[in-house]
């Protein structure tokens, strides 16, 4: 294994694209390589040294995303119908992660920052309202830092749940590189959380897939976190995903303050002239306890364009491509690997479209549809009648939207914006949710998750 043979199987294509020495590198589960199921040597060694960058008492390195560390940690953590606290925004794989494990979300409520028309993190006030509420939750399980950039007040967050006997995961996936040097957020690990998971391939230098999941303190057995990840990971872990992540801890442990104070700067001076560039606005901290300014989150909805037509402007016609956008926003994220030159087209492209919008206004702007998700603000959460677990477990059926009201939903349902689920798998249609969807429909607010793209349709469970 694998089948192409150090390459020399390989078809001419894939030699191209990946390099002889890559493909050389590609080898796994043969004498003398180590297995990072039961890692003996060069990886317990990579591990170790990962654990010390990152503070961590143990640190695996992980092939399969954030995704398969946070769905590690509720499994490690809960036991079928046990309750866990998470954002109700949380990332869709701790939603896999409540399916796996069987436990029963209660779903925090995130602050919404009128100002940049995003959710912020989540806020420790609210997470003990909810434990008030459900005495017996044994775990919060939390989203450090959006990916906009509002990072969580950890250290507050820590204190409370574990003065409340529970435990904090902590979904660290846009914080890798937290830290690294002043003016950057703290790490949820150095603030601390039990455990955390943060993507390397997203900030730092690894290959994508490539994260980490660190542990500390002992409230999360470390046994089953393990045992967790040799059931989501794969037998076949590839070596080039794991050097890499080597290679971006040494170079983080290394050079990382320099690297990152660099990149801040760079951060720092882009947002400057995106503020002065008429039109424009950029995202700051506003209410966020704390924020990660190499995430420079820009919006010219004042000229017109909207988060989508923005990215697509600068991808298509500046070759620049950003992070993500959405209705309102375009996410830019500052890292060490951007030029000067990179950051000079930049600007010279936003300073072109700041003094012509109307060359690139290509559709009606989205300024009515979004106030009008303002107006209608968020509806409250559906009452849960089965545990995401259950949801998944039921049949599904297709009916017409007026004949579900009442009925248990099939779907997984979020309009875009705000981006928070507005009902899950499980919980009850109610008929104030349908009509804040047929609002958001009617004014082509994106709505995921549905199957029925013409929003005829919705799936019940049958129950
Ligand atoms: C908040 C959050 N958590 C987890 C993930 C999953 O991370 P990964 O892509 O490393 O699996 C993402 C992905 O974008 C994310 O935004």
């Amino acid at each position: 294994m694998p089948g192409h043979m150090l390459g020399r199987g390989a078809c001419p294509e894939l030699k191209d694209l990946m390099g002889e020495k890559a493909l050389q590198a590609d080898i796994t589960q043969v004498l003398d390589m180590d297995d990072i199921h039961r890692p003996q040597s060069f990886t317990k060694a990579a591990q170790e040294l990962a654990a010390e960058c990152f503070g961590a008492e143990q640190t695996w390195f992980l092939i399969n995303g954030s995704t398969c560390g946070n769905q590690a940690m509720l499994m490690a953590s809960l036991q079928p119908g046990e309750e866990v606290i998470l954002p109700r925004c949380a990332h869709r794989s701790l939603q896999a992660g409540l399916i796996f494990s069987g436990a029963v979300p209660r779903y925090a409520a995130s602050p919404y920052d009128r100002d940049g028309g995003v959710n912020l993190a989540v806020e420790a006030e609210e997470l003990e309202r909810l434990q008030k509420l459900h005495p017996r939750v044994k775990v919060w399980a939390v989203t450090a830092a959006t990916p906009y950039g509002a990072c969580a007040d950890m250290k507050k967050i820590c204190d409370r749940a574990h003065s409340c006997g529970a435990a904090v995961l902590a979904d660290e996936a846009w914080g890798p590189h937290f830290g690294a040097c002043e003016g950057l957020p703290l790490s949820a690990m150095a603030q601390g959380a039990d455990c955390a998971v943060q993507s390397a391939h997203k900030l730092l230098g690894a290959l994508s897939q490539a994260s980490l999941l660190h542990y500390q303190g002992g409230r999360v057995d470390r046994g089953r976190l393990h045992l967790a990840l040799r059931m989501l990971q794969s037998t076949s872990p590839s070596y080039l995903l794991l050097a890499s992540l080597d290679l971006a801890r040494r170079q983080l442990a290394l050079e990382g303050q320099e690297l990152w104070s660099k990149a801040l700067e760079r951060a720092m001076d882009l947002r400057a002239f995106v503020s002065g560039l008429p039109g424009f606005r950029v995202m700051e901290k506003g209410r966020a306890y704390d924020y990660d300014l190499t995430r420079v989150v820009i919006s010219a909805l004042d000229l017109g364009i909207d988060g989508v037509q923005l990215e697509r402007i600068l991808r298509y016609r500046f070759k620049v491509q950003p992070e993500m956008s959405d209705m309102r926003n375009v996410v830019l994220v500052v890292t060490p690997s951007q030029t000067e030159e990179d950051l000079r087209r930049l600007k010279a492209a936003l300073q072109e479209i700041s003094a012509s919008p109307y060359d690139w206004i290509a559709k009606e702007g989205v300024k009515m549809p979004l106030k009008l998700v303002e107006e209608l603000g968020f509806p409250g959460f559906p009452e849960m009648v089965l545990s995401p677990r259950e949801a998944f477990f039921t049949q599904t059926l297709s009916v017409p939207w007026k004949e579900a009201i009442g009925k248990v939903c099939g779907e997984l349902i979020t309009p875009y914006p705000p981006g928070i689920p507005l009902i899950c798998p499980g919980e009850r249609i109610e008929a104030g949710h349908f009509a804040y969807l047929q609002e958001l429909n009617r004014v082509g607010i994106p709505i995921d998750g549905l199957q029925d793209r013409n929003f005829e349709k919705v799936k019940i469970l049958k129950v």
